[in-house]
C-alpha cells in the first residue's frame, strides 16, 4: 500500500529540536514545503509553545488551515529562569521520553481530524531521531534535517574514528592547554586539514561517557537509517564535504540558504508565522536607518552561549575604545548565573553611538546597509545569515560545532577573523581592522562573493539548492 493517497495533499509532520537555532530553520523548511503543496503539522514542545505565545503576546498560534501547530511534552520541569533548558538534560529527555507522545500525536492526526490528510512523511531534526521508530511503524518516510554546517556534521560523523585512533578522549584536562589541541588532522572526509581545537567542542572531552558526545554520536549513527538527510548549506560553500557524504550516509540534499529559497514565497499569512522564543525589542531597524552605510558593528551571541561578567566587560570596553557605532544584543540570560552588569561609564560614553537590545530581528539587522561586521558566536544560523547578508565576521565560537564553523569562516571562506582572547585591546584592534583595515576590505569582498554564490544556489530555479529541494520532494517525500 502506498503511504501517499493520490487524491490527498501530502502531509508533512515537522519536528524541530526544541531550541531557537533549530526551530528557526525548521520553520523555514516547513513554510517551503507548505508553499510546495504540503499540509503541515509543526510540532513544538509544550514549554516552547508557551514561550512562542508569550514572545508574541498571543493566546494561540493561529497558523493557517493547512499549517497547524501541535505540541508534545519535552519531559522536563520548566526551568526556574525562562530561557533554553539545560542542554544535556534536554537532549537526554527528548531522546528517552518523546517517542510515545509523538506516536500518539501521529495516531491522533490520522484518526481524529477527518478534514486533515493522513500523515505521509516526517521531517525531523537530526537530533530528534526517535521519530525514525514512529516513521517505521506508520510506514512513512522520515527525512532528517541536520541544522548544523556540513563541516561540523562531518566531524561528528568521524567521532568513532577519533576514538579508535586514540585522539580522544583527552587524557586529562591539561590536554586542553598543553598545545595538544593544535594537532592537525588530515583524514576527515572532505576536510583538507583541521586542528583538534576546531572540531566540535563535545568531541574534545576527557569523559567518553559525557552526555553531549554520546548523544551526538548516537544521533549520527541513527542518521544512517533516515530516507535522506537535509542540510541548510549550499554546494559552492561546502562542496568537498558534501561530496564526501555521498559514500557515508543516505542521500544528502544541500538546500540552503533556506532564507533565499523562501524569497519565492509571497504568501503574507505564511510569512507572518514567526519562531522567536524571546520577545523582540522594537526600534533596532529604525535606529540603524539613522546611521551611514557600512559603519555599524553588530554583536550577538545567539540563543545559548553564555559568558562571565568579566568577559562582558572586556567586550564592552573593546567596543567603546574602538570608537565605532554598534548594536549589541544582550539576552537576559547571557551572563552565567547573574544579571549582565555593564560599567555605567561605558553606558554614558557610548550612549550616542551604541544601541543595547535584548533580542532583535537578526536577519533584517544583518541585511541592513548600515551593518559592516558581525561579532558572532558562529552558530550555524548566524554564520549562514551573515553569508546571506555579505557581512564578514569577528568570530568568538562558544561550543558545539561553532569552532568548526569559525575555522571554515576564517581559513576556507576568507570572511572571518577569530578572537583568541576576550580582552579589550584585542577586540578594539579587530573591530578597527575589520572596518578600516586592508584585511577588513578583503574580507568584505569575499563575503560579497559568497553572498552572490548563495543567491545563485537558492534564488534561481536552476541553482543547486533549488534543484536539490525539488528533487528531495520528488524522490523522497512524495516517492511511492
Ligand atoms: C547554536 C547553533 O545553532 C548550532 O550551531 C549549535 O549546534 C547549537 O546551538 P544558537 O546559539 O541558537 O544555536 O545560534 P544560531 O544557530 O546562530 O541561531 C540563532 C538564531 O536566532 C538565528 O536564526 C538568529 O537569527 C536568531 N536570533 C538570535 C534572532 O532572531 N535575534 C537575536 O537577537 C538573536
Amino acid at each position: 500500500m502506498s503511504y501517499l493517497d493520490a487524491n490527498q495533499k501530502p502531509h508533512a509532520v515537522c519536528v524541530p529540536f526544541p531550541a531557537q537555532g533549530h526551530i528557526n530553520p525548521m520553520l523555514k523548511l516547513a513554510k517551503l514545503l507548505h508553499f510546495n503543496g504540503f499540509h503541515i503539522t509543526f510540532v513544538n514542545t509544550e514549554y516552547n509553545h508557551k514561550r512562542l505565545l508569550k514572545s508574541r503576546g498571543l493566546d494561540s498560534l493561529n497558523g493557517l488551515p493547512s499549517f497547524r501547530f501541535q505540541t508534545i511534552p519535552d519531559g522536563l520541569p520548566e526551568p526556574e529562569v525562562e530561557g533554553t533548558h539545560h542542554l544535556p538534560s534536554l537532549c537526554d529527555s527528548t531522546r528517552t521520553t518523546c517517542l510515545p507522545h509523538f506516536r500518539n500525536l501521529l495516531s491522533k492526526l490520522n484518526n481524529d481530524f477527518p478534514s486533515v490528510p493522513a500523515v505521509s512523511c516526517i521531517v525531523s531534526d537530526g537530533v530528534m531521531s526517535f521519530t525514525l521508530d514512529a516513521a517505521q511503524e506508520f510506514g512513512i518516510p522520515n527525512v532528517l534535517f541536520w541544522t548544523s554546517s556540513a563541516c561540523g556534521f562531518m566531524c561528528y560523523v568521524h567521532y568513532n574514528q577519533l576514538l579508535q585512533r586514540g585522539i580522544v578522549p583527552l587524557k586529562d584536562e591539561s590536554y586542553l592547554r598543553n598545545g595538544y589541541l593544535d594537532t592537525t588532522i588530515d583524514w576527515i572526509a572532505g576536510i583538507k586539514e583541521i586542528r583538534l581545537k576546531d572540531i566540535p567542542s563535545f568531541i574534545r572531552t576527557t569523559d567518553p561517557e559525557d552526555i553531549m558526545i554520546t548523544f551526538a554520536s548516537a544521533e549520527c549513527k541513527r542518521a544512517e537509517k533516515a530516507c535522506a538527510i537535509i542540510l541548510n548549506t549550499f554546494d559552492a560553500l561546502e562542496h568537498d564535504v558534501l561530496e564526501a557524504f555521498s559514500s557515508i550516509l543516505p542521500p544528502v540534499y544541500s538546500i540552503g540558504p533556506l532564507s533565499f529559497l523562501l524569497d519565492d514565497v509571497s504568501d503574507k499569512s505564511l510569512n507572518a508565522i514567526g519562531s522567536n522564543l524571546w520577545r523582540e525589542e522594537p526600534g533596532c531597524l529604525e535606529w540603524l536607518d539613522t546611521k551611514e552605510a557600512n559603519t555599524v558593528v553588530y554583536v550577538n551571541f545567539g540563543s545559548v552561549a553564555v559568558m562571565t561578567n568579566d568577559q562582558l566587560i572586556e567586550f564592552a570596553w573593546g567596543l567603546a575604545n574602538s570608537n565605532k557605532t554598534f548594536v549589541w544584543v544582550i539576552r537576559p540570560d547571557l551572563v552565567v548565573g547573574e544579571k549582565a552588569v555593564l560599567p555605567p561609564e561605558f553606558v554614558t560614553q557610548t550612549k550616542n553611538r551604541g544601541l543595547l537590545s535584548s533580542w532583535c530581528p537578526q536577519e533584517q539587522v544583518l541585511a541592513h546597509p548600515a551593518i559592516t561586521v558581525f561579532l558572532t558566536h558562529n552558530g550555524w544560523n548566524s554564520t549562514l545569515e551573515s553569508v546571506c547578508a555579505g557581512v564578514p565576521m569577528i568570530c568568538w565560537p562558544f561550543f558545539a560545532e561553532q569552532q568548526t564553523n569559525c575555522r571554515f569562516c576564517c581559513k576556507e571562506w576568507g570572511m572571518g577573523v577569530e578572537i583568541e582572547d576576550v580582552e579589550r585591546n584585542q577586540i578594539e584592534m579587530l573591530v578597527r581592522e575589520m572596518i578600516e583595515g586592508e584585511k577588513g576590505r578583503e574580507m568584505k569582498m569575499k563575503a560579497l562573493k559568497w553572498k552572490a554564490l548563495a543567491k545563485k544556489a537558492a534564488s534561481s530555479p536552476t541553482g543547486s539548492s533549488s534543484v536539490h529541494f525539488q528533487k528531495m520532494i520528488r524522490e523522497v517525500l512524495k516517492d511511492k
